[in-house]
């Protein structure tokens, strides 16, 4: 194909947003899509991946990866096919996933780019289990939170992207498992369809006391997405030596106020527990292990990467977006491009 009859519409970065993204913080804009150069190539992006950290990358201070600049493509990972290609490793027709930015087309140089197999699974599912999700919930678990057989895990954001392959792992590895989300229709597809031990919906009362109830034996990792009150909850029943895995924290993302720190967490060093943090970048190195075991745990029906497909176009991604900060989504939100 030639590119250059084609339109790429995009979503740039307009203005740096104070507390939840407002529409006037987007730009819609279109150009031609660029000819690839010596080396370059260009991808059809047809599912683009919509995370949390997001909200993050929208603000200008320092993080583990620079803010986006006012007036670029707004980053964002996504899946598509190579259309136009002078790249030898990645000729037309191959299926790819990268940062491609929330664009109909990217042009890359091919660094970061991963071939993916549209036959052995949905393209989305390259966004969810076999992506950042699916790595980020088996990095976190296995590596940071050394979970083991036997262990009880709580994962909070447990109906999210990350938090339902946590509790499918953890159960895998033969972990006893809690999960705390919000609403009784997602607890409920928690236990009843993912095979978690217990749910807890964290905006009825009393989750203190039924977190108790669910926890005799205490929690040996605490896996938290949410940070805030919830975060505070799960510290009062660590058990000693726990692991408190600090994954996110998406109750504090959009927050006009001061982070609100956990005011529990006094119950590490009465248990001697160790909290830690981490970026699943850092284990990018060894992505194709996980993914190849993820994979065949897919394939044996021991796992289920729960999606949430919204199909659009790019111009909807700051609505979509949205869903993530009120609880609309279940397991991994992607848009699909129409
Ligand atoms: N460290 C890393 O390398 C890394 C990589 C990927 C993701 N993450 C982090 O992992 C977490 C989960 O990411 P994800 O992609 O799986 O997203 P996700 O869980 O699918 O995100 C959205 C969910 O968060 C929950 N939520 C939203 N606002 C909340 C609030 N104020 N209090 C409590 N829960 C709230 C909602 O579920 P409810 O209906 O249950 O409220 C919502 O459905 C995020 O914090 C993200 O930043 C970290």
């Amino acid at each position: 194909m030639t590119t250059t009859d084609a339109t790429n519409h995009q979503v740039r970065l307009a203005a740096r947003p104070t507390g939840t993204p407002t529409p006037d913080v987007w730009a819609h804009t279109e150009e031609p899509v660029a000819e690839p150069g010596e080396g370059q190539l260009v991808v059809r992006v047809s599912h683009i991946s919509l995370d949390p950290a997001m909200r993050g990358w929208m603000d200008d201070r320092p993080s583990y990866v620079p803010p986006v600049g006012l007036n670029e493509v707004m980053r964002a990972l996504g899946a598509g096919e190579v259309v136009a290609s002078s790249h030898p490793d990645f000729p037309v027709g191959t299926h790819v996933s990268g940062m491609f930015g929330v664009q109909e087309y990217a042009l890359s140089d091919g660094r970061g780019l991963l071939a993916v197999d549209p036959s052995a699974a949905p393209m989305s599912t390259y966004l969810a289990a076999l992506g950042m999700t699916g790595m980020t919930a088996y990095f976190g678990l296995f590596d940071v939170g050394a979970a083991k057989q036997g262990d009880t895990v709580l994962v909070s954001g447990a109906a999210g992207a990350v938090g339902t392959m946590v509790g499918q792992l953890a159960k895998i590895r033969g972990c006893r498992v809690v999960g705390i989300a919000g609403g009784a229709a997602k607890c409920a597809l928690l236990t009843d369809e993912l095979g978690f031990d217990a749910a807890l919906d964290y905006r009825e009362e009393g989750l203190a006391r039924r977190l108790r109830e669910a926890t005799p034996d205490g929690v040996q990792v605490f896996f938290d997405n949410v940070g805030g009150e919830v975060l505070d909850a799960g510290l009062t029943r660590i058990s000693r030596g726990a692991r408190v895995v600090l994954c996110g924290a998406i109750s504090q993302y959009n927050s006009r106020e001061r982070v609100a720190g956990p005011t529990n967490y006094l119950s590490l060093l009465v248990n001697r527990a160790r909290m830690e943090g981490f970026i699943v970048f850092d284990f990018a190195d060894r992505y194709a292990e996980a993914a190849a075991e993820i994979a065949g745990w897919l394939r044996e029906g021991r796992l289920r990467s729960k999606e949430d497909v919204v199909t659009g176009s790019v111009a909807d991604f700051p609505a979509t977006l949205l869903r993530l900060f009120r609880g609309e989504n279940v397991g991994k939100l992607v848009l699909q491009i129409a």
